[in-house]
């Protein structure tokens, strides 16, 4: 298992002070951004867009992660692959093209993410498993930062982190949704090693580089596998 890497999610930042909050999360100890898109049709939600990830690729060197919650994804690859992304994740459930928005992504030379809601069955990413760089095991139904994690997910979880080791342990295994100083050392436990935090980062007592720092330490004083 690679090392864990912490991916703040800029949907809860306040985002009149983007540049700036971007800085601060990076200055204490983030590794990626990690950038929420909501077409309001695959989701109840609307976010931003790519305008937003330029804004955030702009402010930082760091890894930009961009998450694509909206149908026919394999659309718009490379208007965000333009906007700055270093990866681009995509949803089983919102096309029937999976293979073809992969392969986009890829070709852009990007890191491509296969995103599972928590109810789409391991087979989806069994079956991609050889053409993606990053699984992401949502631990919420996606739409909105906020909800609470669903531990089920370690699980699912487990059995991804058996495949990506046994078939493609170059391939990043991310987390997201809920994710907390209570529950981060767990989802590390059962597999994961990017973990994306919203509300534990930019809504923590004390602002993001409190929340950042407080994920971290209960990283730290976990017992993790190899
Ligand atoms: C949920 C998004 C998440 C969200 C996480 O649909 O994909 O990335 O921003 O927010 P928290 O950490 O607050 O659950
Ligand atoms: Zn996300």
């Amino acid at each position: 298992m690679q090392p864990v890497v912490l991916a703040p999610s800029v949907l809860a930042a306040d985002l009149g002070r983007l540049a700036e909050e971007v800085a601060t999360v990076v200055e204490a100890g983030a590794e990626w951004l990690h950038v929420d898109v909501m077409d309001g049709h695959f989701v109840p939600n609307l976010s931003f867009g790519a305008g937003v990830v330029a804004a955030v690729r702009a402010a930082t060197r760091a890894y930009v992660d961009v998450h694509l919650m909206i149908d026919a994804p394999e659309r718009w690859v490379d208007v965000y692959a333009d906007a700055g992304a270093d990866g681009i994740t995509v949803h089983a459930e919102a096309t029937p093209h999976v293979h073809r928005a992969l392969h986009a992504v890829r070709a852009r030379g990007l890191r491509a993410g296969l995103a599972l809601n928590p109810l789409t069955p391991l087979a989806a990413l069994d079956a991609a498993l050889d053409e993606i760089d990053l699984a992401l095991i949502m631990a919420v139904d996606p739409g909105f930062g906020g909800q609470a994690y669903l531990s089920a997910s370690e699980g699912r979880l487990r059995t991804a982190r058996s495949w990506i080791d046994a078939r493609h342990p170059g391939c990043r295994l991310q987390v997201d949704g809920g994710i907390d100083a209570g529950n981060a050392a767990r989802a590390v436990a059962a597999g994961a090693d990017v973990l994306v935090a919203g509300t534990a980062v930019f809504g923590a007592p004390g602002g993001p580089a409190a929340g950042t720092a407080r994920l971290r330490q209960a990283l730290a004083s976990s017992t993790r596998p190899m």
